[in-house]
Parts: structure tokens; C-alpha cells; sequence
């Protein structure tokens, strides 16, 4: 370190970027208390040097590639707030471990992949890699599962970790629209990226998942054996069924560990009860729940998102290198990753959602196709046609929805391909877990 001035190179100038050096400046004298030293932005690096980012970056150097800013002398840490699993993220972290300079990351995608050598890579050279700023923004999710409850044996780690989907979902459930038009009308107002795949496909949330469960079962687990599904197949009447029935639909990540320490991992949508503390952790919000045998269970909500919320975060991680703390990646010295087990192994209540044509025996096929996997119904419901404003006629194609008691994942895998040939129904079925949170 410099002195007494802890000196910052940030990488990347975008929303979160800017708002790193505006919190910094407008917070200064009480960051400057709690890290016990003056903390101070030395250099920058983005590939627009002209736009107006709303900050004042007079006097400091700019870098035009970033990964100069791990050989820059003035620099003592790293924020690499560019983003991506690979490209100059991956490499500029890598070069700055290497080099023993301390990283602070927003890059959850970065954590999720390379997660296991990145640590590796920071012990072998003695130094930090934080990443509070990659799960949840402004929530304290990351000090929560590896410090708060670092004695705990934590059984369970998840929650709702993308705002996006949370909006999208709640907007649909609250007008009763499809999804198709929520999300337009989420990009044009700016809530929702051009190209919203990362978020609505589920792969934003399951970064963070993995990244939580790494963290509450002490070794990384293998992004590619985790069960991940997006938001794109719920309809205006999965909404209506759900309500029915006395749940909501959440994007929701569940991370468990049982006794052997297999590890299942999945973010879904899931159907919770409308009661839960959960179910009502809505808009933008995001919300981290934990359960432990010792603490026991615990949510907490806040934004996920935002130049504020992230910002906070990242300094967070800034001050604890200030004041010299320092962690193992994990919380514990690097394990190698483990494999999550295979969906099939899940097991719980399940909601099946079909578009079928209205004519005598559709019903008695399907449940044919239950009754040979074991699958006991708990409830069913069809809509009417006319509830749609539809003329009703043997080719009408109308919602039927069912609930089952506790089964397999795998017995509800069988049941769906056996409904495949069946001409009576059409388009894509939607299976749900429901979750007891
Ligand atoms: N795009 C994310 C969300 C925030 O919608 O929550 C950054 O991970």
C-alpha cells in the first residue's frame, strides 16, 4: 500500500463505476472514519474517453486498456467493474492477482465460473479477491452467509436474485397481462437491457446462486450442474391459477445441502405461498434467505441493483481492504468444485400447467400418464373458455392446471414426456416446484 492514502484503479465507467467515485466523494469523511485512512481514485480505465459521466475525472490517469491498471504503480487495488466471464474482465483480475495487488469485483459471472481458480490464484500470490457488489447490489449478502454466519452449518442459501424477472413478474401478476408485453414495456422504460436474455433466461440469477452456495457450503460448486430455467413460459393464467390457489410465482433460487453433502442447486420459477415472507418481496427487489441449524431461517430484502445499492457495496469491500482484513475467497482455503446433484433427485409438490384442447378424455389421458409415474393430483383446475371470451367447441384450447402431492422430480420428468404424443395437448407445458419457504 501507498502510505496512509489507499490509491483505487476502477475498471469500467458505467453506472456502477460512476457511481463508485461520486459515493466516494460525497461519502468521504465517514469512509474515510471507518477505514481508518483516506481512500482516493488514482486511475480509471473505459473505452469512451468523451462521455459525461455526470463525475468529474479531471486529474486522474486513464488507461485505455485496463489491464494496465494492475502494473500501474500508483494503483493499490482493483475494482474491475467492466462485467463478462471472460475478455479484459477475466484477464485483468487474473494479471492483478498475479501481480498481488488486491481485487474488488462487481462480476458475478466472473465468480460463478472461474470462481474455484480465481481463489487459487489469490492465495498463491497472498492477496484479496471481494465481490460483495455481485450478489443482490445493495444487500450485505455476501458478509452475511461468509461472516455473520461463518459458524453456522448452513443447510439452505437462495432467495430472489434478479430484479428484472421479480418486476416482470409482479407486473404481470398485478394486470393480469403476458409476459411478452411486461417485458416491452419494461425495456421501453428502461428497466429491462435491449437484449434481456441474461436476466429473463435465469442466467443473471444463477450466477448469484452459485456464488451464495459456493459460499454457504465452503467450496465452489460447477456452474454447468446447476438446474437453471427463466421466466419466459409463465402465462396471464399461471398468474390467475396461482392467485386461485393461494400462491405467487417468484423466480427463486434454493441451494441445499443434506447430510451426505450432496449439494442441489436450481433457479426456477417457483410457485410460495402468498403468506410467506417471500411471496411478498416484490418490483425491483431482491431479497437472500438463509437457514442454518444454529441461526435457523433468515430473509433479508433490499435493492439488487442501481449505481446506489452496488456502489455501497463495492466500497464496503474497499474499506474492509483498507483496514487490512483479509479472507480466503470462500471463507475457507480453496476446495475443489464440487458437481450439484441431478435434478431428478429433487422432490416436493409440483404445479403442471397444460394448454389442451376442451373434448371428452383429455383429462383421463393425462392422469393415466400420472397414475403410471406414481403421481398423486392434490388439486386441479381447468379454465373455461368463455372466462378467455372464447366461443367453447372441441378444438377450443383452454388452461388446465394441476397440483400435486410430494413426488419425484423425476416421476413429473416421466410424466411430461409421456404426455408428448398427445395430440390434445398443445404448445409447451409449464412445470413448477412450489416451494415451502
Ligand atoms: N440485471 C440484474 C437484475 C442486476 O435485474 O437484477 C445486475 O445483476
Amino acid at each position: 500500500m501507498n502510505g496512509q492514502t489507499l490509491h483505487l484503479g476502477i475498471a469500467g465507467l458505467g453506472t456502477v463505476g460512476a457511481g463508485v467515485v461520486r459515493l466516494l466523494r460525497e461519502n468521504a469523511q465517514a469512509i474515510t472514519a471507518r477505514a481508518g485512512r483516506t481512500i482516493e481514485v488514482v486511475a480509471v480505465s473505459a473505452r469512451d474517453r468523451t462521455r459525461d459521466r455526470g463525475v468529474d475525472l479531471a486529474g486522474l490517469t486513464w488507461h485505455d486498456d485496463p489491464i494496465a491498471l494492475a502494473s500501474d504503480p500508483k494503483v493499490d487495488v482493483v475494482l474491475e467493474l467492466i462485467g463478462g466471464a471472460e475478455g479484459s474482465a477475466r484477464t485483468l483480475v487474473e494479471t492483478a492477482l498475479k501481480a498481488g495487488k488486491p481485487v474488488v469485483t462487481a462480476n458475478k459471472a466472473l465468480l460463478a465460473i472461474h470462481g474455484a481458480a480465481l481463489a487459487t490464484l489469490a492465495r498463491e500470490n497472498n492477496t484479496s479477491l471481494l465481490f460483495e457488489a455481485s450478489v443482490a447490489g445493495g444487500i450485505p449478502a455476501i458478509k452475511l452467509v461468509r461472516e455473520g454466519l461463518a459458524a453456522d452449518n448452513l443447510v439452505r442459501v437462495g432467495g430472489i436474485l434478479n430484479g428484472t424477472c421479480n418486476y416482470i413478474l409482479t407486473a404481470m401478476r398485478e394486470s393480469g397481462r403476458d409476459f411478452g408485453d411486461i417485458l416491452a414495456e419494461a425495456q421501453a422504460l428502461g428497466y429491462a437491457e435491449a437484449d434481456p436474455s441474461t436476466d429473463v433466461d435465469g442466467w443473471d440469477a444463477a450466477h448469484k446462486l452459485a456464488i451464495l452456495a459456493g459460499l454457504a457450503f465452503g467450496q465452489p460448486v460447477r456452474f454447468d450442474s446447476l438446474h437453471v430455467e427463466g421466466i419466459r413460459n409463465i402465462a396471464a393464467c399461471d398468474q390467475a391459477f396461482a392467485r386461485e390457489m393461494g400462491y405467487r410465482i417468484k423466480l427463486l433460487g434454493s441451494a441445499r445441502r443434506d447430510e451426505q453433502g450432496a449439494i442441489e442447486a436450481s433457479m426456477r420459477p417457483c410457485m410460495v405461498p402468498q403468506s410467506a415472507p417471500i411471496a411478498n418481496v416484490d418490483g425491483v427487489f431482491n431479497a437472500v434467505l438463509t437457514e442454518g441449524a444454529f441461526s435457523g431461517p433468515m430473509l433479508i430484502e433490499g435493492r439488487g441493483a442501481g449505481a446506489g445499492p452496488t456502489a455501497s457495496a463495492v466500497m464496503a469491500d474497499v474499506i474492509d481492504l483498507a483496514r487490512g482484513t483479509a479472507l480466503p475467497v470462500w471463507g475457507m482455503d480453496p476446495r475443489p468444485e464440487i458437481a450439484c446433484a441431478p435434478r431428478e433427485n429433487l422432490a416436493g409438490q409440483y404445479y403442471l400447467r397444460l394448454f389442451v384442447q376442451d373434448r371428452p378424455g383429455v383429462v383421463a389421458d393425462i392422469t393415466a400418464a400420472l397414475r403410471d409415474y406414481g403421481v398423486s393430483l392434490r388439486a386441479l383446475s381447468q379454465h373455461a373458455a368463455e372466462e378467455a371470451g372464447k366461443a367453447a367447441s372441441s378444438q377450443t384450447v383452454v388452461p388446465l392446471a394441476l397440483v400435486t402431492h410430494e413426488t419425484s422430480e423425476a416421476a413429473m420428468l416421466s410424466v411430461l414426456t409421456a404426455l408428448e404424443p398427445l395430440e390434445t395437448v398443445v404448445g409447451t407445458p409449464l412445470l413448477m416446484k412450489i416451494e415451502t419457504v
